[in-house]
């Protein structure tokens, strides 16, 4: 749904709230929803184009709604959720409202979901539960559901029955109808529903609160249409849309002037970067080849899909420079078979031929992964295809997960014959490997001396500083204070197990 549908959408609901096109009807509950979730409508991929607003701005009789009122926002799921979360506060600050720390002193807590495991949606609806107290104690605070789980007809709905205390739900596109959302909330008493469904629109100089001004996020485009038959993303987030290279250039250069060392480019799917512009032939490895032009340490992207990694982008990242040779690749699995239930699009072979690739360009390159486990009606033999793909690369790292269904999802209709304790078992025995061989990596670091990019002081002792290397190993150190924001040469004395210790080296030596 783009502006002209919402309002469009909003008449109907006007006229009559029940008369509206989506196929659940919540009006029985509430009168002020506007427009609910369709997942229906979220797997469209219609030939609209993509529109670029240039001209955000709060709406006048919004200006001072939160004067002398504190906000409070928890964010669940990826960077992504990450980074909206920053541009959520953008607004709420210039709405007039102050950032607290803590729930209890807050006016407006919202909680940014994710939906893309079971887990992470129950510890939502956990926390839910835990703030109807507050919600009893002070009537006035409002409750909002954003983010990734807003986008499910199932949680709008569950919500809607159960959880009464939650005042607002707005989903990923709606976020910078913020200001109109909480208006509505303090208006009605009602709980207000705005979840656009399909989206072709890309809104830029959103206001944006940064976390740190060490390290920056930024977005280069939005959506994913790779549709993996096991994932919720693109329902939740829409169609692939790129933001134009010089609104992301000049982004950067921003961020640069301002002193930020690190930028990590951020994407549901990195490498479609450009595919939908219809008025050039662009993409990723363009893009960074003019972003590393740009006098900033530090750039990171993520997250990277093997089926689009292409030659271009390989032979750009081989100039190394500012572009880090640390790239998360997620493989899900080592199964040819599998991978095509999966519809990643490329087989075993094709992601081992990729990996050599971006060796032979980058021969010190490092690589993590996405591994997923206990797919419908994985065989064993599957799985130590995994298993065995694992070693033959030797990722640093790995993030591994069990399958866990996620409805409206081609693989949530598939019937599965590999029970629960079997599913587990293959996650520990997958991770006994990704331990055993992120060890050793991190062994191998005894002795060198390694880039620091310091970001403050350690969680455990504020004695000691904290950083990641330029491959995202964390590096504890003593240092004087001043080196925070810093890249500082440290070398190192000792691999922990999932950290480095080290010390810090006077003159800064240049390694790779
Ligand atoms: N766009 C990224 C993935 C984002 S989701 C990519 O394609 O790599 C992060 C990870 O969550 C995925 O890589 C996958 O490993 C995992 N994941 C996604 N859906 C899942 C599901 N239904 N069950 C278990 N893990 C899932
Ligand atoms: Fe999900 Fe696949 Fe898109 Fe990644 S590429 S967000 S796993 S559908
Ligand atoms: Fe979760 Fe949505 Fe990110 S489902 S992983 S927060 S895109």
């Amino acid at each position: 749904m783009n502006e002209k549908q919402r309002l469009e959408s909003q008449q109907i609901a006007t006229k009559n709230p029940s008369d509206k096109k989506s196929e659940k009807d919540y009006s029985k509950f509430f009168e002020s929803v506007y427009v609910a979730p369709s997942l229906k409508d979220a797997k469209k991929r219609g030939k609209e184009e993509v529109k670029y607003h240039k001209d955000f701005s709060i709406s006048q009789e919004f200006h001072g709604l939160g004067q002398g009122k504190k906000f409070y926002i928890r964010t669940y799921g990826c960077q992504m959720n990450e980074h909206d979360t920053e541009v959520m506060a953008g607004i709420f600050l210039e709405l007039g409202y102050e950032p607290t720390d803590g729930v209890e002193d807050a006016d407006v807590i919202l909680l940014n979901t994710c939906a893309i495991r079971e887990n992470a949606e129950n510890k939502v609806f956990g926390e839910l539960g835990h703030l109807k107290h507050l919600k009893s104690e002070k009537p006035d605070l409002l409750i909002g559901v954003c983010g990734c789980m807003s986008q499910e007809e199932s949680v709008v709905n569950k919500i809607l029955k159960t959880y009464q205390q939650v005042d607002m739900i707005f989903g990923t596109h709606n976020i910078h109808r913020l200001p109109n959302i909480l208006n509505e909330a303090y208006m009605s008493k009602e709980m207000v529903v705005e979840v656009w469904s399909k989206e072709g629109d890309v809104i830029e100089n959103l206001p944006k609160v940064r976390k740190g001004n060490i390290k920056a996020w930024v977005n280069i485009m939005y959506g994913c249409d790779k549709f993996c038959t096991y994932c919720i993303v693109p329902y939740t987030r829409g169609k692939e849309r790129s933001r134009r290279p010089e609104d992301i250039i000049q982004e950067v250069r921003h961020l640069a002037a301002q002193g930020y060392k690190e930028i990590t480019l951020l994407g549901q799917n990195v490498n479609a970067y450009g595919k939908d512009f219809e008025d050039r032939k662009y993409g990723l490895g363009d893009l960074m080849d003019e972003i590393r032009k740009i006098d900033i340490p530090r750039i990171r992207f993520t997250t990277s899909h093997p089926r689009d990694f292409d030659d271009h982008l390989i032979e750009v990242l081989g100039k190394g420079g500012n572009l880090l040779d640390h790239i998360h690749l997620p493989v899900q699995s080592g199964s040819s078979e599998i991978l095509k239930i999966m519809a990643r699009k490329y087989s075993r072979e094709q992601y081992l031929e990729l990996v050599r690739k971006i060796k032979e360009a980058m021969p010190n390159a490092s690589l993590t992964t996405d591994i997923i486990v206990g797919f419908p009606n994985e065989t064993e033999e599957q799985f130590e295809e995994t298993l065995s793909l694992y070693r033959e690369v030797e990722f640093d790292s790995a993030y591994t997960f069990i399958y866990s269904p996620r409805e409206g999802t081609p693989a949530a209709k598939m019937k599965d014959n590999v029970p629960m304790e079997v599913k587990k078992e293959r996650l520990q025995r997958l991770n006994a490997i990704v331990n055993e061989i992120s060890a050793k990596k991190l062994k191998e670091y005894e002795g060198k001396i390694v880039n620091v990019l310091v970001e403050g002081e350690s969680k455990k002792n504020p004695e000691v500083l904290s950083g990641y290397t330029e491959k995202s190993k964390l590096v504890n150190f003593r240092a004087p204070k001043s080196a925070i924001g810093q890249i500082v040469s440290v070398k190192i004395t000792e691999a922990k197990t999932w950290t480095l210790n080290g010390e810090m080296v006077e003159q800064p030596v240049e390694v790779k």
